[in-house]
């Protein structure tokens, strides 16, 4: 099974939060993950995803211009795929659930179907997604790595390799 981690970063962060979960999911059996800044999609590798992350920095409370500028303008058939989402920001409180909303909001009108495990499997939960104060402390690391092995785990179930 092939998961796509697409994100937006532009002082690291993110990709860091990116490069975390594709590690992660590797160590899965069966799993080839990519991680993939926005500038460089490898567009056969999404299409052949059953899982695509995408990540954003939080800007001014919502994700970011140039993650919303892409996703409008990407030619990539993203429907019937799981779509999950990750997203950094400066400090508690500065928008990252709100960014996460509204770009799974994104996830839905492109017919993707949206998935963060939640509080399913106990703690810690992972109420939208991944969140991470700048590239993240230890803890909030920890929570991306179980987020991502989760989520992958439970779509390599429902529809095998
Ligand atoms: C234009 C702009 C707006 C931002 N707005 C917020 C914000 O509303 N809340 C917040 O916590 N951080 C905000 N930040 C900080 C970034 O979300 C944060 O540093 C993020 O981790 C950067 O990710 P990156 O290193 O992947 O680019 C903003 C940064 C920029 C450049």
């Amino acid at each position: 099974m092939k998961v796509s981690i697409i994100y937006h970063s532009e002082t690291g962060n993110t990709e860091k939060v990116a490069k975390l979960i594709e590690e992660s999911v590797c160590q899965i059996e069966g799993v080839k993950a990519e991680s993939m800044a926005i500038s460089e999609v490898d567009e056969s590798f999404v299409n052949d995803s059953a899982i695509v992350f995408f990540g954003t920095p939080t800007y001014a409370g919502t994700y970011s211009w140039q993650m919303k500028k892409w996703l409008d303008t990407c030619r990539i058939k993203f429907a019937g795929k799981i779509g999950c989402v990750f997203a950094t920001e400066k400090y508690i409180g500065g928008g990252a659930d709100n960014a996460e909303m509204a770009l799974i909001s994104e996830l839905l009108v492109k017919g993707m179907f949206a998935y963060s495990v939640g509080a399913s499997e106990g703690q810690p939960y992972t109420h939208f997604g991944a969140v991470c104060i700048k590239d993240g402390t230890d803890e909030q690391k920890e929570r991306v790595k179980i987020f991502a092995k989760r989520v992958t785990k439970k779509v390599k179930e429902m529809f095998g390799d």
